[in-house]
């Protein structure tokens, strides 16, 4: 995407639908413009601006937006930080802002922006569902907490989601039902922390692909939608204009931890839709134990950045036989699911080096008692899904 090129080259570019009138692109003051499928017309050549279409044929784009259009290279993680945090101090004044975290990048990097604004101005919340990750509750309220010194509310609120979740396997259902109490616990908390603080903003870490694709109504995307009346926040995006990359490097320029700026695509639903069948305690630990040990070997062998998302499932419903110290055993199989994307619509399966399946085979049945077969899937999706459920 041309977009994602001019910004790599350190020049903000932003995209602009093809029905907006001439007039109120140029009352912007760009200082070149990009048609990306027209061509460049006399209406455009009486603006004055430099345009450039690619269908003209293959653009140079350095010499365009250097020489011809005479951008500057400023766009740089420490000016992006720079700007946000004028304009958050701006928006919001002396007001009191709220922002869930989620465990993942968006929010985190969201939150740590926002407190480098206005910080005891800003209140977390953070979530435990029961269904993330090893170590991903302590990253969150030890290592997040350290790193930014955000003001954070913790609620464990396994048991809850645990119970509203006990014997259902439909994959949509337990969606409904996680999205559903999610927004119940969040609710409540937010309540509170109104009550006793004041609430003025609601921060979310909506990103640029989550408005393009909105936008195009590709899909819609899933970060909290509307709240009751009586929590009546204004929405402040910090990083509504910001690709993935960027969010990366706004969050390493603000010191996140790296393990949490370098987090794989997680699924909100988390573990719940990586445990085919009901979820229970017991089930969650052991896809837990497995996916810990995968997400070790890839770290030790180098590859957590050159596979984009790396699923361990539990068919939880399935037993096969092994056999182990001479005795019969009848376990779980765990699926190992390492993905290639760019942006998740498709996806190939990466291709890992047999001895790097194999360690982590051999790991997985010999420190996870109740796995006794490691699978690996190699389907591609379209016409496989990238998790299981
Ligand atoms: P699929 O399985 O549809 O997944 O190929 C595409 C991407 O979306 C993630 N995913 C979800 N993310 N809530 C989320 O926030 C969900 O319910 C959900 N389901 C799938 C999945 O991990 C992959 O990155």
């Amino acid at each position: 995407m041309i977009t994602r090129r001019v910004r790599e080259a350190r020049v903000y570019c932003e995209i602009v639908p093809h029905t907006t009138p001439v007039a109120d692109i140029v009352a912007r003051t760009p200082k070149g413009v990009i048609l990306v499928g027209k061509k460049v017309d006399d209406v455009w050549r009486k603006t004055g601006i430099p345009v450039i279409a690619p269908t003209d044929g293959q653009i140079d784009l350095h010499r365009f937006l250097f020489e011809v259009a005479g951008c500057e290279q400023s766009w740089t993680p420490a000016n992006i930080v720079a700007e946000q945090v004028a304009a958050i101090k701006a928006t919001v004044g002396d007001g009191r802002v709220l922002c869930a975290l989620s465990g993942g990048v968006d929010s985190a990097v969201t939150a740590a922006l926002i407190q480098r604004a206005v910080g005891s101005q800003l209140t977390c919340v953070f979530v435990d569902h029961g269904l993330l990750r090893a170590g991903e509750v302590d990253q969150v309220r030890h290592d997040f907490v350290a790193a930014t010194g955000v003001d954070l509310v913790f609620r464990d609120e396994s048991d809850r989601f645990l119970t509203a979740l006990a014997g259902v396997t439909d994959p949509e259902q337990k969606r409904k039902i996680i999205g559903a109490t999610f927004i119940r616990v969040f609710e409540d908390a937010a309540r509170e922390i109104a009550a006793e603080k004041g609430v003025d903003f609601l921060a979310q870490g909506t990103i640029y692909p989550d408005v393009v694709e909105s936008a195009g109504a590709i899909k819609a995307h899933h970060n909290v939608g509307g709240l009751p009346d009586d929590l009546n926040f204004k929405l402040i995006e910090p990083l509504y204009y910001l690709f993935k990359y960027e969010v990366r490097a706004v969050g390493l320029e603000l010191g996140l931890p790296e393990a949490m700026v370098w987090r794989h695509p997680f699924p909100g639903p988390g573990l719940g839709v990586r445990v085919v069948g009901a979820l229970t305690r017991e089930r969650l630990d052991v896809l837990r134990g497995a996916d810990a040990i995968v997400r070790e070997e890839i770290a030790a062998n180098g590859l957590d950045r050159k596979i984009w998302q790396f699923p361990v499932i539990l068919l939880a419903d399935v037993r096969s036989t092994g056999v182990q110290d001479d005795k019969r055993t009848y376990g779980y199989p765990v699926v190992l699911r390492p993905i290639t994307s760019e942006d998740a619509m498709t996806a190939d399966w990466y291709r890992l080096r047999y001895d790097v399946v194999e360690r982590i085979a051999n790991r997985i049945t010999s420190e996870c008692p109740q796995i006794n077969r490691v699978v690996l899937d190699v389907t591609s999706k379209p016409p496989a899904t990238i998790e299981w459920e």
